[in-house]
């Protein structure tokens, strides 16, 4: 959670001091006011990157040198985050230059949920790996070691098919793949399973007209079913010699959760799709509060696109009660009344980069 937050310098916001609350934070404003510029600011201090560009220098606003981000977590720990157009990106934590950027998503878990997440069933399965991984590895302290020994692996593995090395060269990453990949498979296998289980429950609730669904899981570990990813390698070895990469393996997993065996993307509208990504962010949340002490924060952009009023204020009665700290923006000046009188919960009007009353 976030008690306090501080930009400089970021995008169209020149100085900007926010003390949010524990529930919802509403950020309204008109377009190009700065509300997706919150977010992304929230963004960069959990997880050290934008969701809307690559390259930072984009960030720093127009004639300035440097951002700087401060930010003071539950425990008080404060985050500090630097980008000089010259000296690059620094960031502190607990008062320390950052070592591995998985203490930062430790330290702030945070799901975003873009304007456009109906788009998600069209994106490729690297969105849909990243999006459970993000969630393995908060429950499963383990995760991160196999993640990173099996990316070793698999880049050096890749590295030997490119310069057409000698086979008895490329078998030798094939044992750290299958222990690695093995291992990542499991978790991924036991997660799933319970995302299954909550978002049929939080898919009902935000979307009524889904109430009774059934909803089944599917997942592709990366190799064929029943047989171990050494000898997937060993039977695949010429044909990735030929293609120059390894193409079996748990970095080529795949899931998908199905609603009465159909296929979200061929049966729910548009609205109906984006209630089926929030609730996986919600279920993924629900989730990981229940191991990490540090409670996920929820970013979601624009929650007015495609969602009648009904929908989003039952989403928002459902955050609320579930006292997740969230960061909201909206055009939407109506949904003022929702937040009449509601506990925990903080409105922030944006014109021109500053906060209004
Ligand atoms: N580096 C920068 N320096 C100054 N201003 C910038 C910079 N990059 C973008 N902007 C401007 O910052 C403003 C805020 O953009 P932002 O995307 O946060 O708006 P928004 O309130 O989310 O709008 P919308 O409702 O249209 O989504 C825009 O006017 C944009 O052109
Ligand atoms: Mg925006």
């Amino acid at each position: 959670m976030l008690l306090s937050l501080k930009l400089e310098h970021f995008r169209n916001i020149s100085a900007m001091e926010l003390q949010p609350d524990s529930s919802i934070n509403m950020i309204i404003g008109e377009n190009g006011s700065g509300k997706t510029s919150i977010l992304e600011a929230i963004y960069m201090l959990g997880l050290g990157r934008s969701f809307r560009t690559r390259s930072l220098k984009h960030l720093v606003s127009y004639q300035q040198p440097q951002l700087q981000l401060i930010a003071r977590c539950d425990d008080n720990t404060p985050v500090g985050l630097q980008f000089h157009l010259s000296n690059g990106l620094q960031i502190r934590l607990n008062h320390s230059p950052l070592k591995r950027l998985s203490d930062l998503a430790s330290q702030l878990p945070i799901q975003y949920i873009p304007a456009n997440c109906h788009q998600f069933f069209e994106l490729g399965p690297k969105y849909r790996r990243r999006l459970i991984d993000w969630g393995v590895f908060h429950v499963e302290p383990e995760y991160n070691y196999h993640w990173q020994s099996y990316k070793k692996a698999l880049s050096q593995r890749n590295a030997a098919l490119k310069t057409r090395a000698k086979k008895e060269v490329i078998v030798l990453w094939d044992s750290y793949l299958d222990r690695h990949g093995s291992a990542l498979t499991n978790y991924r296998t036991l997660y799933l399973e319970r995302l299954r289980r909550e978002f049929e429950i939080l898919f009902g609730q935000l979307c009524p007209a889904f109430s009774n669904a059934k909803i089944t899981a599917r997942f592709n570990a990366g190799w064929p079913k029943n047989e171990s990813l050494r000898d997937v390698l060993v039977t695949n070895l010429d044909k990735d010699h030929q293609y120059g990469y390894t193409r079996y393996g748990a970095h080529a997993c795949d899931w998908t959760l199905k609603i009465n065996e159909a296929d979200p993307a061929e049966i729910l509208s548009r609205g109906q799709q984006k209630l089926f990504f929030m609730a996986i962010s919600l279920a993924q949340l629900k989730i990981i509060r229940e191991h990490n002490t540090h409670a996920g924060i929820l970013l979601i952009d624009d929650i007015s696109s495609e969602l009648d009023q009904n929908h989003q204020l039952n989403l928002l009665d459902h955050i609320q009660a579930a006292g997740i700290q969230s960061f909201i923006t909206s055009t939407n000046s109506t949904l003022h009344d929702w937040m009449h009188g509601k506990e925990n919960c903080n409105l922030f009007h944006v014109e021109q980069g500053q906060l209004t009353r």
